[in-house]
């Protein structure tokens, strides 16, 4: 198993320094570690030399790659370039995408997420009406706008929330703020969710959005490896009591390496918010990253 990570911008044989921690953790517990040029492959579309530092294997070797989230078309670059090498990222590029993208494993999760529905920006460009059928199902709920991937969670009351799924006027303020927001960097189209009141925690110190009591959850081939509270420090013993009924869930993800984010209702039981792919997905700031790589070495054996 080698754990690659992207290079610094300013230097190729440094690690991006958002990930020096991550990568001195594997390091120190004797993970093979590797570095990528991420703008060799996404930006300059080289594939080839964004590897160039890797080495080929002798026979199949599996990589996990640790870094900034990949567009499924660059992530399937990344992975037939290393494949060339026979290293083989841990998820195929239909598993990546499984996970990053929501309508991709929306039914999966469905009854034990909110409800969702979704739009192409294809027709959401096509169509005006198109916002205002998708929302229409939620009657007056109140609703969440993101992408297929992510919300501007941190602008929570200008692109995110949306306090009445009717109030036409409010729902284009919000979408067009987010699409905005956005810009360049929107994922394939909008998904619309219905708001299910968590329970509250307290508000973000810099942007004020309401933090919830979550977790997120890695799970490496069917089993969960590592599990982390969101937004606060401390074990939620609660939820690890309840974790085992959602494995069976877990166990239909298409996907080696993921991770389920859940949060608690207010009142209610615990829900899955979205899925991610796990090399991929943040640790959360309260995580510790040495344990991580060290539940991950265990199960890797
Ligand atoms: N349907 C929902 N009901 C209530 N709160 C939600 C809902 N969806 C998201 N949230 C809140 O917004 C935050 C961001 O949503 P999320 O889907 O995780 O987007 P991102 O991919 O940007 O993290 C969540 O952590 C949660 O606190
Ligand atoms: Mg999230």
């Amino acid at each position: 198993m080698i754990i690659i990570y992207g290079s610094s911008p300013l230097d190729e044989k440094k690690v991006d320094e958002s990930y020096e921690e991550e990568y001195e953790c594997t390091k120190q517990l004797g993970f093979e570690v590797g570095l990528i040029n991420l703008e060799d492959l996404m930006v300059n579309q080289r594939p080839d030399l964004a590897t160039k530092r890797l080495r080929n294997a002798p026979e199949p070797e599996d990589v996990l790659y640790r870094g900034w989230m990949l567009k499924p078309q660059e992530y399937a670059r990344l992975y037939e370039a290393l494949a060339l090498k026979d290293l083989y990222l841990i998820n195929t590029p239909e598993q990546y995408k499984h996970c990053y993208y929501l309508p991709e494993s929306y039914e999966k999760i469905k009854g034990h997420t909110p409800r969702s529905v979704w739009v192409p920006m294809s027709e959401v460009k096509d169509s005006p009406d198109a916002i205002q059928t998708a929302v229409s199902q939620f009657g007056e709920q109140p609703i969440i706008v993101k992408d297929y991937v992510k919300s501007r969670k941190h602008e929570w009351k200008e692109a995110c929330f949306i306090p009445s799924a009717v109030d036409d006027e409010h729902v284009r303020q919000v979408v067009h703020n987010f699409i905005t927001l956005q810009g360049e960097d929107l994922n394939e189209g909008l998904v619309f969710r219905e708001f299910v009141p968590l329970e509250f925690l307290s508000y973000h110190d810099q942007s004020g959005m309401p933090l919830s009591r979550e977790m997120r959850v890695f799970i490496l081939d069917g089993k969960p490896v590592y599990i982390s509270n969101y937004w606060d420090e401390g074990q939620d013993a609660a939820f690890m009591e309840g974790l085992g009924s959602f494995m069976e869930i877990a166990r239909t993800i298409e996907s080696r390496f993921f991770t389920m984010d859940f949060a608690k209702q207010e009142g209610g039981s615990w829900i899955i918010l979205e899925l991610g792919d796990g090399q991929v997905a943040g640790l959360p700031d309260y995580a510790d990253p040495l344990r991580f790589y060290e539940h991950l070495k265990r199960a890797f054996g």
